[in-house]
């Protein structure tokens, strides 16, 4: 699978939705040293590659005040995916439907495929369009990247070798973004001190797999991962793994429907004295 795509989702993916659940319990809990420094880099993250994001996914309008002025008062104001923020007749920042999307450069995966079979341009067009149409769009959402197809059966051998493929992906993901600068959408100093200590343990893709699981975990950040909190990464990993449910399915062991962090560390091959650290 190609590392670079994957990595390139995955920001868009974990940008876009860190924004829409931005929330102040984000700043409670994370008991661990640790977990609460890599869940706070993870968040700044965030929102320094906002911008850049934004207009990769073609969410950023040209706006027709002052740019400063819109630029500044929009600033404060996330808008969801299909969303753009705009600024009323009083000056006040407010979020609408984004007019259009700019066009992507023809990559496959910047199409997506809804749970309605049908392939959008890209994940904007597709929240663009629920935007504009809420009520007959009401049951279309993202299901995977990448255009509709028909989908390959999950094979048991494929699914027992999965945590290995996941627990690699995590790793090189990290070690990607670790090679780029804050401002091209890579690490922050904390996360790559995480990820310099990652690659100096016997298990490298033990700190990836924290890093990852809180990466996910914000809405809200109470160490279990959601079917909503866990679409963005089903939605990438989907269109080249066919087992991707049955796995998901395979760790949640109490069938609660959510992923505990010691239900994610088990599964993904860890004792519970290294998930809980
Ligand atoms: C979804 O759409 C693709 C492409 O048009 C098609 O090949 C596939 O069979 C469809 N899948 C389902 C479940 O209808």
């Amino acid at each position: 699978m190609s590392f670079s795509r994957v990595v390139i989702l995955l920001c868009v993916v974990a940008v876009v939705l860190a924004s829409k659940h931005k929330s102040k319990h984000q700043q409670m809990k994370a008991s661990r040293h640790e977990m609460r420094g890599a869940k706070k880099a993870l968040e700044s993250l965030s929102y320094t590659k906002e911008e850049q994001i934004y207009s990769i996914d073609g969410y950023k309008e040209e706006p027709e005040e002052s740019i400063n002025d819109v630029t500044d008062k929009c600033n404060t104001l996330p808008c969801p995916p299909g969303e753009t923020c705009y600024i009323d007749r009083d000056g006040a920042p407010y979020c609408d439907c984004v007019e259009f999307c700019i066009e992507e450069d023809g990559d496959p995966f910047i199409q997506v495929c809804s749970t309605g079979n049908v392939t959008y341009r890209s994940q904007c067009e597709l929240y663009r369009l629920r935007c504009v149409n809420p009520r007959e769009m009401d049951a279309e959402h993202l299901d995977y990247f990448g255009p509709c197809k028909i989908m390959e059966q999950c094979n048991p051998a494929d699914l027992a070798t999965f945590p290995q493929r996941m627990r690699t992906w995590f790793l090189e993901v990290m070690k990607e973004l670790s090679g780029l600068t804050e401002e091209q959408g890579g690490l922050d100093e904390e996360e790559r001190e995480f990820e310099k200590l990652a690659e100096a343990e016997t298990k490298p893709w033990r700190r990836p797999l924290h890093w990852k699981f809180f990466n996910m975990d914000i809405a809200p950040n109470d160490f279990h991962l959601s079917e909503s909190e866990l679409m963005p990464m089903r939605a990438q990993l989907l269109p080249m793994e066919p087992c991707t449910d049955a796995f998901i399915a395979s760790c949640d062991t109490n069938d609660d429907d959510l992923i505990s962090i010691v239900e994610w560390g088990t599964c993904m091959g860890l004792n519970e004295e290294e998930i809980l650290y």
